[in-house]
């Protein structure tokens, strides 16, 4: 079933080649069961122009081929191999080629192709998921019209889903019945989707700006049905939003939403057919919490805008994803910000929009810089990759998100819709590529962007150095800024093509702590209104920047609001630092301020802790939190993010030679000193962000619970935590909701198991049934810190062995193993390897299960080199071992660059 002895092949973005046929269209029928599903496939096909082949290769695994038929007769120049199917010496008119094909999705674990999960059928082909269904052009570029007529017992299987139009129902001998579907678009094969099984819906009729009425429906298991209330909610909210900022309507007469509990990744965008993971759709109060509902608002709003940024305008190659993926994050980003806007004060928009922007930039400088700086670092649109699912990753999705950011920086909200709309006139109903995107932004802003293509072109992080010099006779500052590579990302250097053009946004903020105007020196006259930010464009190795005018010497505040995803290193003290965390009129760079000034602290003590030298922080700095914490002009959710420091794994990151358990105890060390000088501060934080009246999930509500449960979490860390086990108890027992819920139990397992063991339980019987908050019952128990010389795996160990756990479903996988392995730096890398073994022997599994989860897992010692060489050699003996045994293209290409 799987690959185990085929060699790497790579692919290579270069050799791309047009396909030699096109389809004209496709029929397909299922009749469908769990043991073996027969596939009839009816193709038109033609040559494609100008070419000539006389073959026909087709993709395909894990296929049967029962029958091939040309133009109504059994044909028999084919040729089955492991990859696919060869029909020779086809016609030279276009011809109707009719394939039968079986396959057995009740024993496809993969979850790509067709599966079965709890009984019903569902479909996953992205990327390359359709060859395993039948016999196909399985490309991006090759699309065509579907008309699919799906067949199975009425009693096991009601509904019956496809993309597009309901064109026919009826009855079948033998209890079975069929629907066809008829989908008017052409598409490419991996949007392809059905469902069959015992499902309900919630429906919604919305009326679009043209007139016409569409029909919503979100179809989840029958118990299910009153979680669906939300995700109906997001996807109205979404397509309201697409025709208001894009003038981007829905095109199909109905648009559904499917939940399934077996699903490999959040979600997918299938056309008029999204399949989702239970976990981006089904919430209520009870069992979900705030950052639940922003997932399910921000997926839902992705996969629904996928339909125009996709499915409308597809990708020529994969190798283009970021063209459908990147575009679609900031879409979705720049929507969950409206939407955490909507309806509040100018200002607490702002603040709700700052919060979105510094939680995603967040992620992005966790995990993508990570992955850049590493064995796996690829540019947004890559040049060569073994497997493609492989290539789903933070730097394709989110750094081209922030490479799309980054026009809108440069053109304005107005520029950027003009991009987007001659994209839209100029390549609908196409395959194309980035280069067509960033033409169509080029040319419907009159600029040249030829040098921004190497945002695409070159991975690596760019680090940008500024220096400043004030001049008090002439009133001028002058700010010089430098790119290039840091020495984290070697290979990228290597390959570097030259600079970038970099959207740098700047601030001076005067000594009383506002901004003062700016005046570019080559601006010649003052600007009516003086700008207070400034975006400057560094397109040189190092440039100068003269402002003039300059009444006092200012302190830069620099790339604001993350106006480039790139390293900024200014040589600000602490005490400056401590300034603009209390006076930057820029939201983002005034959380930025305090994250410098305490990664810096925590890298010392980090230093300090590895030594083993005494630990202090220097009381400035507690100070500096504090009035932060205090002040109640600010929004809730801002200061929540502000109290929140760098984790374990983005510190181990900035450190040459890493040593989690000294990352943990400066990281530790530093908590303990901000609750113990904190403490009342906390206390009242607590007491004054308690939520009142019935849940609800808005960003201001989210926001109040957000800082009240960190100040919890802080407390818990006192030297004597009894007031907070006391808070959290009591919390724990009289919520009414999942976050507070939840929050509550995660700090009882803090304080230690004792404190958490009957709440724990507790947690247990109530959602015994409840798949989602069962996930949460194992991931915070695999995430707890652990008493000193503890070992959480121990605990983690007797939960694979839970009734309730199982490797086959990846939300599972994921809660309990992939929480440790990625959640628990300090646990998972204990200095025995037994962390390392444990992460062998599940990467071994899973890859005989499901490679694509597997694979995702495996990733997770990538940076192995990173660490002190006692763990080093420790990771390197587990990478080999899985080397050694492993059986998936995709597992194997993620441990042999990690060995390379
Ligand atoms: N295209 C999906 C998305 O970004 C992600 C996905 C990829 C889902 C591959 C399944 C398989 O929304
Ligand atoms: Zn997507």
């Amino acid at each position: 079933m799987l690959d185990n002895s085929a060699a790497s092949v790579t692919i290579r973005r270069v050799d791309y080649t047009p396909p030699a046929f096109a389809i004209d269209k496709v029929e397909l029928e299922f009749d469908l069961a769990p043991l073996t599903t027969t596939v009839t496939n009816r193709m038109q096909l033609r040559r494609a122009p100008g070419a000539s082949a006389r073959d026909l290769v087709l993709h395909g695994e894990d296929l049967e081929l029962v029958r091939a038929e040309i133009d109504g007769k059994p044909w028999t120049g084919v040729q089955v191999s492991t990859d696919g199917l060869t029909v020779s010496n086809v016609p030279e008119q276009p011809f109707e080629l009719t394939l039968v094909t079986t396959n057995r999705p009740s024993a496809n674990t993969s979850l790509s192709g067709l599966y079965v999960s709890n009984h019903n059928f569902f479909t996953q082909c992205e990327a390359e998921g359709f060859r395993r269904i039948t016999y196909f052009l399985d490309r991006p570029d090759v699309m065509t019209t579907y008309t699919v007529t799906l067949r199975a017992s009425r009693a096991d299987y009601p509904v019956l889903l496809s993309n597009g139009n309901l064109v026919e129902t009826g009855e079948l001998p033998d209890g079975r019945h069929f629907a066809r579907w008829h989908d008017p678009f052409p598409k490419p094969s991996y949007l392809f989707a059905l469902v069959a099984g015992k499902l309900v819906a919630r429906e919604q009729r919305i009326r679009i700006r043209s007139g016409e009425e569409k029909l919503l429906q979100v179809w989840v298991e029958p118990h299910d049905l009153p979680k669906t209330e939300y995700a109906m909610q997001s996807l109205v909210h979404s397509i309201e939003w697409d025709e208001e900022r894009f003038g981007l309507p829905l095109d199909l007469e109905r648009f559904m939403i499917v939940a399934v509990g077996d699903f490999n990744m959040g979600a997918m965008e299938n056309k008029g057919l999204n399949i989702f993971n239970t976990k981006y759709v089904l919430a209520d109060a009870e069992t979900a919490t705030d950052i639940d509902f922003s997932g399910i608002e921000a997926v839902v709003g992705h996969e629904y805008f996928h339909n125009w940024t996709g499915n409308r305008v597809t990708c020529r190659d994969w190798f283009q994803l970021s063209l459908k993926e990147g575009l679609t994050v900031f879409r979705d980003q720049e929507f969950s910000a409206d939407m955490a806007a909507a309806g509040g004060s100018p200002e607490a928009a702002a603040a709700a929009r700052a919060a979105r922007r510094i939680d995603d930039v967040r992620g992005l400088r966790q995990n993508q810089f990570a992955e850049d700086a590493g064995p796996m670092a690829h540019p947004v649109r890559p040049d060569s990759y073994v497997e493609i699912n492989n290539f789903y990753t933070m730097t394709v999705y989110e750094k081209g998100a922030e490479v799309v950011r980054m026009y809108q920086t440069l053109f304005g909200r107005d520029g950027f819709r003009k991009g987007m709309d001659l994209y839209f006139a100029r390549h609908d109903g196409q395959a194309v590529t980035c280069d067509d995107f960033r033409a169509a932004m080029a040319d419907a802003n009159q600029r040249d962007l030829t040098q921004f293509e190497r945002w695409y072109s070159q991975a690596g992080t760019p680090h940008v150095s500024a220096t400043a010099q004030y001049d008090a006779a002439a009133r001028t500052f002058d700010i010089t800024l430098t790119q290039g590579y840091g020495p984290a990302s070697a290979d990228a250097k290597a390959t570097q093509k030259g600079p970038l053009l970099i959207p740098f946004a700047i601030g001076l903020v005067g000594s009383d702590g506002k901004d003062l105007p700016l005046r570019l020196a080559q601006d010649g006259q003052v600007l009516a209104e003086p700008q207070t930010t400034r975006v400057l464009e560094l397109t040189e190795t190092e440039q100068t920047f003269r402002f003039v005018d300059v009444a006092e010497e200012p302190l830069p505040s620099l790339l604001r609001n993350f106006s480039a995803p790139v390293i900024v290193s200014y040589d600000y003290t602490d005490a400056q630092l401590t300034f603009l965390f209390a006076h930057d009129s820029d939201p983002f760079n005034r959380w930025e301020a305090g994250q410098r000034l305490a990664t810096r602290a925590l890298l010392s003590l980090a230093d300090a802790a590895a030594r083993g030298d005494a630990l202090s922080l220097d009381p400035e700095i507690v100070a500096a939190f504090g009035r932060v914490l205090r002040d109640s002009t600010l929004a809730p959710a801002f200061r929540e993010l502000a109290l929140t420091l760098p984790s374990e794994s983005y510190l181990a990151e900035q450190i040459e030679e890493a040593d989690p358990a000294a990352v943990h105890a400066a990281r530790l060390f530093f908590r303990r000193a901000l609750a113990n000088g904190l403490r009342d501060d906390l206390m009242a934080a607590y007491e004054q962000n308690r939520v009142e009246g019935l849940y609800e999930p808005s960003a201001v509500d989210a926001g109040r619970r957000g800082l009240k449960n960190v100040a919890l979490s802080y407390l818990a860390d006192l030297d004597d935590p009894d007031d907070a086990a006391e808070l959290a108890r009591a919390q724990y027992d009289s919520a009414d909701n999942m976050t507070e819920r939840s929050a509550a139990l995660v700090t009882l397992l803090q304080i230690g198991p004792s404190a958490a063991r009957a709440p724990l339980d507790d947690f247990y019987l109530r959602f015994e049934k409840e798949a989602l908050a069962l996930d949460k019952w194992f991931g915070m128990q695999a995430t707890r810190r652990g008493a000193p010389g503890e070992r959480v795996l121990d605990d983690v160990g007797a939960l694979m062995a839970h009734p309730a756990f199982s490797l086959k479903n990846p939300n599972r996988a994921r809660a309990l193993i992939f929480q440790f392995c990625m959640g628990n730096a300090a646990q998972f890398h204990a200095t025995d390897g037994s962390g390392y073994a444990f992460w062998a022997e599940q990467v071994l599994a899973l890859d005989a299960i499901n490679p694509q989860v597997a694979s995702r897992l495996a990733r997770s010692l990538e940076r192995w080199r990173k660490f002190t060489p006692a763990l080093r050699e420790k990771m390197r003996a587990a990478l080999e071992r899985v080397a050694a045994g492993v059986q998936s293209k995709d597992v194997r290409e993620v441990v042999e660059k990690a060995l390379a």
